[in-house]
């Protein structure tokens, strides 16, 4: 077996290693003068099992390019199997036709991915679990609801808490959270005219005196956490916390949640935290390299994945 990083999120990719006590292959991966990717993979990999480790990201066009080519470089260096491990899936929330002429880019990422030659995909959390069935090749989508879950029952006074579904989207997620922490269920009722804008317009379920935790698969501009966090406090809520796997942040998201009324938003490792992350006073960051590192393990020994969703 070998692990390969890229350049997305190389502490990621170093503990994951850490964790399978399967040191990171030698590859390197830099740029020519005009900004073209080039991989070269540094050590024999013919007949290996091969696990790539690269989060499509920002700038997701250039890491999702360097996952793509590695993967060839492997493919032509014989690697027997190539899966490529990708903890946060970029243009996920791409996938479907939101007007007339618009694409479907997730499915198009899938396809290049298959094409590139990856034989399997695992991936953490997709914006939408259908987006499984954009790859024809096997693809574990891991939860990372487990390990929220611990840190909830390790933080939190678990009498007063209620899990928030920040939209209408959420709330398959959002309960099954619910139901493991035995917690009731609210719902934030969501508008979006424009891409980076959302409105609260509604609350449904009465959240007063209530530890909210808003669950989320992505923060993004961190609008809809905030509007959710002022709409919630505004109808009784005596706290609101955020749990959310992937901390895109872009632009002045960061300082959007350090100034706002949550409590503490927590994000995992998915995407590498960046130092504004690191020093924001009500951001904290949870690792993800041990249920990733499990996954790889056990993919490579042909066991079950499955039971690590329990
Ligand atoms: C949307 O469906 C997602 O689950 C997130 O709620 C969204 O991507 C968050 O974006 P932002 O932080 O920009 O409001």
């Amino acid at each position: 077996m070998k692990l390969v990083a890229g350049n997305s999120n190389r502490p990621l990719a170093e503990a994951i290693s850490a964790y399978l006590n399967v040191p990171l292959a030698k590859c390197q991966v830099k740029r020519f003068a005009d900004m073209e990717v080039f991989v070269e993979i540094q050590e024999n990999v013919r007949g290996e099992d091969v696990f790539v480790v690269q989060s499509t990201s920002f700038p997701a066009n250039d890491h999702l390019m360097e996952l793509l080519i590695i993967i060839d470089a492997l493919r032509r260096s014989s690697a027997r199997r190539i899966t490529a491990v990708i903890p946060y899936f970029g243009y996920a929330r791409q996938d479907r036709k939101p007007g007339p002429r618009t694409p479907i880019s997730a499915k198009l990422v899938a396809n290049l991915i298959t094409n590139a030659g990856a034989d399997r995909v695992l991936t953490l959390d997709l914006h939408a679990g259908q987006i499984q069935g954009f790859f024809d090749i096997p693809t574990d989508n891991l939860f990372g609801a487990p390990v929220m879950v611990r840190d909830i029952k390790e933080r939190m006074d678990n009498s007063n808490r209620m899990v928030v579904s920040p939209d209408v989207g959420g709330v398959v997620r959002a309960r099954a959270l619910a139901k493991r922490i035995d917690a009731p269920l609210a719902i934030v009722d969501k508008r979006r005219e424009r891409p980076g804008e959302s409105e609260v317009m509604n609350i449904i379920g009465d959240v007063s005196g209530r530890s909210c935790i808003l669950l989320d698969d992505i923060v993004d501009s961190g609008g809809t956490l905030v509007n959710a966090a002022d709409a919630l406090l505004a109808n009784g809520a005596k706290e609101v916390y955020a749990y959310i796997t992937h901390g895109v942040l872009s632009g002045g998201a960061v300082s959007r949640i350090a100034n706002s009324k949550l409590k503490e938003l927590v994000i995992t490792d998915s995407i590498m935290p960046t130092e504004a992350v690191k020093v924001a006073h009500n951001i904290r960051v949870i690792p993800i390299a041990p249920l990733i590192g499990e996954a790889i393990g056990r993919t490579a020994t042909e066991s079950s994945v499955s039971s690590l969703f329990d």
